[in-house]
């Protein structure tokens, strides 16, 4: 009835490391390229298929085998619903006819236009900051941001959920990177009064982020710039997946917690709430915002945001700061609330708190994937994330949640999860009995869940 599903496609995905023994660089890569061929063949590969149409609350998409799916939609990042908005569209239509499509070079050169500088300023003002610098994509923030502050003999103390941008930038910068465990204080006082006690003329950087997009969950904002200052560390936050979704005017968490333009450093992407792409770094400090021009590599040597970008973005802040933009924040809330309650109803497990993102355990590796599968194939567009994005048998769906979506559309969600998990449960049963394969785990209640790896 069920198709097998070989023993190397049950685990994680396979490093590179293991393959080092070959000396040619390419050749490490060709067995975790067979890996990832069988995992399509076997129809539990999510991380290759497309759009085929516009980003909405339902979409249509392929695989790269050329077969097609359509379905609601919790997989896109477009939490207002402002992928199709005719002003932010007019915008981008508008900056073509007078920008052109863009090759102007480096923002330190004739790469910036008049529009991206209005952006700069614009968000500054909504922020609470002195000025911003813009950069062509999110990651490039969060890396030049950490990269250009931090020397080799500077430390780095950093949420070990922290995005991928500030701690590959982070262990970049120096070999004084301290992980600490996910949202906790104390740790994070511990260490900074370590280091000062033994480092105490060296810089130190803390970062984190508004909200965790693969927990849901926020730390202590005012909690944390207060240890900072107690040991003259500089804080540094990421607010990607908040900023402009969440709180009464668009300010996000830092608006929930009083802490709107005070925070030493603020990064961001437009790729979320902004329909668009490209990233800032908001600080009032001048000397910082001109080496972030003009001597940070991933914006001084690659090309700035295009006219197009940053239209986009002036617009979306437009929507944002209005009344439409408080509307639709709160239809995005009703919407979260309403798919969270379904899914715990369901007896799925939910981490985290209300946000545009709703993080669903599932635990194991190939149960995850195959619910995956079930879930598209049911008509339901799901993100997977899986090891190493979070612990080994952590794996969760990131439901993305829009404020377009209906109430009739995140019911069929709820109802495609349950089926999912029903068909994926079945799946394993049946390989279970039918083969000698080490013995594959079924759906864990939450209580048996093993949460997120902490350092410390
Ligand atoms: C917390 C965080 N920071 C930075 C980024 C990078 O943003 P972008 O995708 O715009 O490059 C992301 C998103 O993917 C993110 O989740």
């Amino acid at each position: 009835m069920f198709e097998n599903i070989p023993d190397p496609l049950r685990t994680s995905l396979p490093a590179a490391e293991k393959h080092n023994h070959k000396t040619n660089l390419l050749d490490r890569w060709t067995e975790s390229g067979a890996w990832w061929e069988e995992r399509i063949q076997h129809k539990i590969d999510p991380y290759q298929k497309y759009s085929t149409s516009r980003v909405g609350s339902f979409i249509e998409g392929a695989h790269r085998d050329g077969s097609t799916f359509a379905g609601h939609n919790f997989a896109s990042q477009d939490y207002l619903s402002l992928a199709s908005h005719p002003s932010l569209m007019k915008a981008a239509k508008d900056a073509i006819d007078i920008y052109g499509l863009h090759s102007a070079g480096s923002a330190a050169l004739m790469g910036n236009t008049k529009l991206s500088v209005e952006l700069e300023r614009r968000l500054a003002s909504f922020l609470g900051y002195e000025d911003a610098v813009l950069f062509p994509i999110g990651w490039a923030a969060g890396y030049g941001a950490v990269k250009t502050l931090v020397g080799p003999t500077d430390h780095v103390v950093i949420d070990i959920l922290a995005h991928a941008c500030t701690q590959e930038a982070a262990r970049d910068a120096t070999p004084n990177v301290h992980l600490h465990s996910h949202l906790n204080l104390k740790a994070v006082e511990n260490r900074l009064a370590r280091i000062r006690r033994d480092d105490p003329s060296g810089g130190i950087l803390v970062v984190t982020e508004t909200l965790f997009s693969m927990d849901s969950d926020v730390p202590d904002l005012a909690a944390m710039q207060e240890i900072c200052r107690k040991y003259d560390a500089t804080l540094l936050v990421d607010c990607a997946h908040d900023l402009g979704s969440h709180g009464k005017t668009g300010r996000g968490i830092l608006e929930d917690q009083d802490m709107v333009g005070k925070v030493d450093i603020l990064v961001g992407a437009f790729s979320k709430s902004f329909a668009s792409m490209g990233g800032f770094v908001a600080t009032n400090n001048k000397g910082f915002r001109f080496a972030l021009r003009g001597q940070c590599g991933p914006s001084t040597f690659t090309n700035a945001m295009s006219p197009i970008q940053a239209a986009v973005v002036l617009a979306a802040l437009d929507v944002i700061e209005g009344d439409e933009g408080r509307e639709r924040r709160e239809k995005l809330m009703h919407n979260s609330n309403r798919l969270r309650a379904g899914l715990e109803e369901a007896g799925f497990e939910v981490l985290g708190k209300p946000s545009a993102v709703v993080p669903m355990l599932i635990g194991d590796v190939l149960l995850a994937r195959l619910m995956t599968r079930y879930a598209v194939e049911l008509g339901g567009i799901v993100n997977l994330v899986e090891h190493p994005a979070v612990a080994r048998n952590a794996c969760r769906w990131r439901l993305q949640v829009m404020a377009d979506h209906s109430d009739a559309q995140i019911d069929a969600m709820i109802e495609i999860a349950a089926k999912a998990r029903e068909m994926a449960e079945m799946h394993c049963e049946w390989l279970s009995a039918n083969d000698n394969s080490e013995k594959v785990r079924r759906f864990m209640p939450a209580n048996e869940t093993t949460g997120n790896v902490a350092a410390e």
